[in-house]
């Protein structure tokens, strides 16, 4: 599920052509008319489905429909990748363990929409990405793989997004590797209490 430009759509997309990635890519979900993730799901023969918000009454009919679609894909995982909305707890829990998302940032540090500008603005010496498993919080799930990118001397917001992105084309496909191969157990289900 992508709603922006989908650089690391693509970077996965290729690993599984390239025979890195023992997975299908069966459906990608956008949520954003024009965006750049869907020309490349185009390009990349990935089958697409573009679900907007505003075609719904409700977040609960909107996700109802992604629900359907991706029940109807068969798909075992969902991999976010620049998916920008905030899923509610009923989406997470019907898929629990099953729902990955990379950040931009070493977290817990830098949580939410601009991991690597508000890293870049507080000086931090270095930033670096996380991929986890969703849960209900946000950018809060149990942690798969990090990995730090050092902030270095003259650095200016593009050229840390650049390092950014470089290590996450890295870092996803190998937390991708280790849950296909069994290597990562999901996080417990959360008691019926919470
Ligand atoms: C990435 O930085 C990812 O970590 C964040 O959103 C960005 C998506 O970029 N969640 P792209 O659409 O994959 O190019």
């Amino acid at each position: 599920m992508a709603s922006g430009s989908g650089s690391n759509f693509e970077n996965v997309v290729h690993e599984i052509h390239a025979g890195r990635l023992d997975a299908d890519a069966v459906l990608l979900v956008c949520d954003k008319p024009g965006a750049g993730v869907l020309a490349r799901a185009e390009k990349l023969k990935v089958p697409f489905a573009l679900v907007d918000r505003k075609q719904f009454p409700s977040k609960e009919a909107f996700e109802a429909d992604i629900v359907k679609r991706l029940d109807a894909s068969g798909c075992d995982f969902i991999v976010l990748a620049g998916y920008m909305r905030i899923l509610t707890d009923a989406f997470v829990l019907r898929y629990w363990g099953r729902i990955i998302n990379i950040h931009p940032s070493m977290l817990p540090a830098f949580p939410g929409a601009h991991g690597i500008r508000d890293a870049f603005e507080a000086k931090a010496a270095a930033t670096g990405v996380t991929v986890h498993f969703v849960d209900t919080g946000v950018d809060t799930g149990a942690v798969i793989l990090q990995k730090a990118v050092p902030l270095v001397q003259g650095d200016t917001l593009e050229s840390l997004e650049a390092r950014v992105h470089a290590a996450e084309y890295l870092l996803y496909p190998e937390a991708l590797r280790k849950i296909i191969s069994g290597h990562v157990s999901s996080p417990a289900r959360p008691s019926a209490e919470g």
